[in-house]
């Protein structure tokens, strides 16, 4: 699967069927979560895996009776060892690293899980000394997620995300980009944005108005499409250009062979 197909279908699954995990895709999963990024390297994460029924159910109890969790066929805990990340690196490490460390490996759990068909869902809610009297863990391990795996049984949507244009800066804090959509070529979501404000202003502010709006629109759709055919153009241009270079090198090696002849 590509990277970005993969991040796009990842959903939190909240139902699972009967079907076991293949442990074959439990190792793919480990794996990932062992070599995410952590601060200098530390690896401070160790990772419980529970198959055990009556365990499963113990961890459901302890993540504030969500019961569904036990149902999962394999759930596997990421905990972190504060304490190399305290001695290298004091309170940040402590308090940040080690956290930041193990929401790394979990992320990299989720995106193995979905790679490999299986649904999962990061659950934070839990009391962590509950979890480790049912993995024996000590004091000292801190309990960061549990993560219930498993094949899905219903197909959630994707809850709904804040605008991008909402969420991002450009150089300075609120730096707004005017556009963003557009510039970051994405037109469908710039053409339904546009088609919305119509639709409000005749709802709103009656026909008039609205036809306007809707002119409007399809002056600025127009502009788009314009937009769309120069960027394909240049696109196109750039090929043929690297194309003219690639061709261009091997007659420079077919030169060089015939001097060797
Ligand atoms: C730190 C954290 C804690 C979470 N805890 C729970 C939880 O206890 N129970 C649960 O059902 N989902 C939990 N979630 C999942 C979120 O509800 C879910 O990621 C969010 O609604 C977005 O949905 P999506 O993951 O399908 O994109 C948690 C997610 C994060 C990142």
């Amino acid at each position: 699967m590509e990277t970005f197909e993969c991040i796009e279908k990842r959903r939190s699954t909240r139902n699972f069927n009967d079907l076991p995990v293949e442990w074959e895709k439990v190792g793919n999963i480990l794996r990932a979560a062992q070599l995410a990024p952590s601060s200098g390297n530390v690896q401070d994460c160790k990772f419980v895996v529970v198959t055990d029924k009556t365990k499963r159910a113990a961890l459901a109890n302890a993540a504030l009776k969500q019961h569904w969790i036990a149902k999962a066929p394999v759930i596997i805990i990421v905990y972190s060892e504060p304490k190399p990340t305290q001695r290298f690196y004091g309170l940040r490490g402590e308090k940040l690293y080690t956290i930041q460390n193990s929401a790394a490996a979990i992320e990299n759990i989720l995106l193995a899980a979905t790679d490999q068909g299986l649904a999962s869902c990061w659950v934070g809610a839990f009391d962590e000394s509950m979890v480790n009297s049912v993995t024996g863990a000590p004091d000292s391990a801190r309990p960061q997620a549990i993560i219930p795996i498993g094949y899905s049984d219903e197909e959630p949507v994707m809850p709904k995300r804040h605008r991008l244009v909402d969420l991002v800066y450009i150089n300075s804090w609120k730096g707004k980009i005017v556009n963003i959509d557009l510039l970051f070529d994405d037109f469908s979501e710039v053409i339904r944005k546009k088609l919305q404000e119509a639709k409000e202003a005749a709802v709103e502010k009656g026909p008039t108005v609205g036809l306007e709006l809707a002119d409007k629109s399809k002056a600025g759709l127009k502009k788009i499409h314009e937009k769309i055919k120069e960027k394909l153009e240049s696109r196109k241009k750039k090929k043929e250009k690297e194309l003219d270079e690639e061709i261009g090198g091997e007659e420079e090696v077919l030169e060089d062979t015939e001097k060797f002849d």
